[in-house]
This record gives C-alpha cells, structure tokens and sequence, in this order.
C-alpha cells in the first residue's frame, strides 16, 4: 500500500467489525522510530486464531477466503526493518503494534491520517486518535468532540469537513516541517 495511513484504515475497520465501542490509535514519531499501535475492546481472538492471523488464509470473512489486512501491514513493517506485534483476548480487544525505522528507503509515507479518522467517525463508536512528534503531542478525541457537539451527528457532512480540515492542521503543526 502506498501510505501506512491506508493500513490504519485497514487495521481499525477490523476493529470496527468485532464490534469494539472504543479504539485508540497511537501514532508516535521519535529517534528515527514510528510506532503505530491500535487498541481495541471489541470482541478478541482465541490464542490458537490470533497465532495463524498473519497468514492470509485466516478470515472470518464470507465473501472471500483470504484476508489482507493483517499480513499486508506485517509485510510493510518487515520488510523495511520494522516489527509487527498483535495481541488479543477473547471477549477483551485486541491491539495491533507495528514500528518503522523512519529512515529506512523501504519504509512506506505516513500519508493522510487526518482523511483515515475523519473516515472513521461512527456516532456509536468513539476513536481516540494520540499523534506524537518528538516531544509535540496531540490528541483528538471523538467523545470530547461528541460533547461539544451536543447531539449533532458526528458523521454529517459538514462535521466532516470541519473535523478534517481541524485535524490536518494540528498534525501539520505536530510535525513542524517534518514529512513523515
Ligand atoms: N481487532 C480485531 N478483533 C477481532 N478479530 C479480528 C481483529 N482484527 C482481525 N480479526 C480477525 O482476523 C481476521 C483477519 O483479519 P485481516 O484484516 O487480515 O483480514 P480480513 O479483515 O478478514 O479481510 P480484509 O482485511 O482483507 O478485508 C478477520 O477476518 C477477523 O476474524
Ligand atoms: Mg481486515
């Protein structure tokens, strides 16, 4: 995939279908490492389904047999000197952590995180969203927003817009000239 951004969409629409109520996503750049995590309370995996997950034929998928997500994201870590961890329990989430070495030719941009979580706004589900940059730090949180807006729904259009264009400029700020 062309951004890491596009595997976070990737990771946490899995969290979206076990049906978690909340999912945080850890984006942290510091002495050349970027570490992705993704955290959810959605339904887990056993211990012998979460051993065999990075292999593309375990899905619970019914409309095809493989399944992606997963071994394309611990693919992009590993092939650029980064590592891949997933844990999970039944009946209590699961969290995905990959990390990158920034400066390694082989690691794939960052890209749009500002379009990834304005993708992912449910009014049903809550996304905390925690970009670091050295030691610049912002947090975006879709319950504090909810809270503001006082029983308009998070996912109209105009919401949208406005959270993204809010969300692009914080991260910009976060990097401060930096292209991750
Ligand atoms: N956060 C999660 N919570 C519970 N189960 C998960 C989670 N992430 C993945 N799984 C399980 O692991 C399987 C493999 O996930 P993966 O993302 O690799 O492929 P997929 O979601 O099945 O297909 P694709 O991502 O290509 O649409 C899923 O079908 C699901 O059963
Ligand atoms: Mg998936």
């Amino acid at each position: 995939m062309r951004e890491l951004a596009l595997h976070v969409l990737d990771i946490a629409t899995n969290s979206v279908k076990a049906n978690a109520s909340l999912v945080t996503v850890e984006i942290t750049a510091k002495d050349n490492l970027l570490t992705i995590s993704i955290k959810d309370n959605g339904k887990g995996m056993s211990e012998e389904f979460v051993a065999k997950v990075t292999d593309p034929f375990t899905t619970t998928r019914t409309t095809r047999k493989v399944g992606m997500g997963l071994p394309l994201l611990k693919q992009a870590a590993e092939t650029s000197g980064g590592t891949f961890d997933i844990k999970s329990k039944l009946g209590v989430g699961t969290e995905v952590t990959v990390t990158f070495r920034l400066d390694d030719i082989d690691r794939v941009p960052l890209g749009d995180i500002a379009e990834t979580a304005t993708t992912l706004l449910y009014p049903d589900m809550d996304f905390v969203w925690i970009y670091t940059v050295e030691d610049r730090s912002y947090t975006f949180d879709t319950r504090e927003i909810k809270e503001a807006l006082d029983g308009v729904p998070i996912d109209s259009p105009e919401i949208i817009a406005f959270l993204n264009s809010m969300l692009k400029e914080n991260i910009e700020s976060i990097n401060g000239g930096l292209v991750l």
